[in-house]
């Protein structure tokens, strides 16, 4: 039997490309092998969002070059975001790859595989979904689910419009049936993936589903048997309809965590950044989220450093997240990327260590704000999802509670379980817990 090896890199829309690459090579007859030096076919799913991501895959695409020496039979192929955005380039600067595509010809790869072709082939359309091959899931009980590629935004900093092209939404029935035919399977959690998942559908209007909004789809996925758990990522502040918060409040399914994009608090930073919401319409909706679904988990990304701003700028940032109390956030330091409008920028360029110790002050209060946050669930009992053994202390349980906190625990419980929990400590990241019913039996004899 043929293998192949898959190393995956970016966010998790490319894990979930992968599962459907990963899917599709077994289809085709080929098994997984452990290591790429296994491997016949030696697969990378990249990244481009940052310097640091091109640099890591760089550096294993020479591990790559040394197995296709040994072994010239091998084939290398890259796919995803850095392939599309360096395109038919890739051939010319790495003579040894074999087949290059980006993330919208992921079906062009078996293709390439079952053709007599020894030449080198390049892929970069923007047509299909990868929504339409089979998948090999990392879980059984959870699942990705792709509801649009593309992104229509210009966020001035951001690769993502030029890698994945226009949004194009796939239609609320093959979505529907899906997620039911993952319910069949015992999936009991999918996250929906999108660039801007609630601009879901707008370009459907018009077409036979030209009814369906995000806040529609959702009502029509909560619906379905078996579903326990629904999360999305990521929303577009600018997007933001009173309808999606209030989808978190009253359909049982979805849950209580918001992850809403800030990048930065500063309407001046924002305008820049062409993010088309003020620093007030983002407060507008943390007080909407508030309002209807008080206990929810609000966390976001933020981006430190981008040309332009002054300290005054990075002071309305750390306001604001003093104001929301996130209960998480991943920070950035800003990125020139290629053939983005802030990569040009030459003005008002923030130097390395301000950036380094803006970055520092950001994630103390970041964390600082997440802790204190956290100590709310101290007491409660928690629906967890468990994962499988804790990885610090394999004698323990890890799972995810509904707000998205990952939760260590002892007891008993089989992964794909919801199980309640007791939550007995919290820190920033995790809380800590014990089995309900374990605590109820012990404390009882
Ligand atoms: N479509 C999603 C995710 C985009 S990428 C969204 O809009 O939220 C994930 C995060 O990477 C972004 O939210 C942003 O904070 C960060 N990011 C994107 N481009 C960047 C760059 N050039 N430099 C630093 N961080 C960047
Ligand atoms: Fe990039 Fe902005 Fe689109 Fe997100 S919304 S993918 S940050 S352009
Ligand atoms: Fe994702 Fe990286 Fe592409 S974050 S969309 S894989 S550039």
């Amino acid at each position: 039997m043929k293998r192949y090896h898959v190393t995956t890199f970016g966010c998790q829309m490319n894990e979930h490309d992968s599962e459907r690459m990963k899917g599709m090579l077994e289809s085709l007859g080929y098994g997984e092998a452990g290591a790429a030096e296994d491997a016949d076919v030696i697969l990378f799913n990249t990244c481009s969002i940052r310097e640091k991501a091109d640099s890591r895959f760089l550096a294993h695409l020479g591990h790559a070059k040394r197995l296709k020496r040994e072994d010239p039979e091998r084939i290398v192929g890259v796919g995803g975001c850095w392939a599309q955005s360096v395109k038919d380039e890739v051939f010319a600067r790495f003579p040894f790859v074999d087949v290059a595509f980006g993330p919208g010809q992921v079906h062009k790869l078996a293709e390439f595989l079952t053709s007599d072709s020894l030449t080198a082939q390049g892929f970069f359309e923007f047509e299909g979904f990868t929504g339409h091959l089979p998948d090999k899931r990392a879980r059984e009980f959870q699942a990705w689910v792709q509801i649009s590629v593309g992104c229509n935004c210009r966020c001035s900093y951001c690769i993502v419009p030029s890698t994945r092209g226009r949004e194009v939404s796939r239609p609320a029935g093959e979505l529907v049936a899906e997620v039911a035919r993952l319910a069949g399977e015992g999936v009991r959690e999918v996250t929906l993936l999108g660039q801007n998942v609630n601009s879901y559908g707008r370009d459907l209007r018009g077409g036979r589903d030209g009814a369906t909004s995000f806040a529609e789809l959702l009502t029509q996925l909560d619906a379905i048997e078996g579903i326990e758990r629904i999360r999305y990522t990521s929303p577009h502040p600018k997007d933001m309809r009173e309808d999606v918060i209030l989808a978190h409040a009253q359909l049982p399914s979805v849950c209580e965590h918001i992850h809403l994009p800030l990048q930065s608090g500063s309407s001046r930073i924002l305008k820049a950044m062409r993010r088309t919401y003020t620093r007030e319409r983002y407060m507008d909706r943390v007080a909407l989220i508030r309002e209807h679904v008080p206990d929810a988990a609000i966390t976001t990304d933020i981006i430190v450093g981008f040309p332009g701003e002054t300290e005054d700028d990075f002071a309305q940032t750390l306001e604001v997240c003093e104001q929301v109390g996130y209960d998480g956030a991943f920070t950035f330091i800003f990125s020139p990327r290629r053939g983005t409008e802030a990569g040009g920028f030459t003005e008002g360029l923030v130097a390395h260590e301000e950036k380094v110790e803006r970055m520092q002050r950001l994630v103390e209060l970041v964390q600082r704000r997440a802790t204190e946050r956290a100590q709310r669930f101290v007491g409660r009992e928690l629906e967890v999802l468990v994962e499988g053994a804790s990885r610090t202390d394999p004698s323990r349980l890890r799972g995810r509670s509904r707000h998205n906190k990952a939760v260590n625990f002892s007891g008993l419980a089989a992964p794909g379980e919801l199980v309640p929990v007791r939550i007995t400590g919290a820190t920033s990241q995790t809380l800590t817990g014990e089995l309900s019913l374990l605590a109820a039996a012990s404390s009882a004899g």
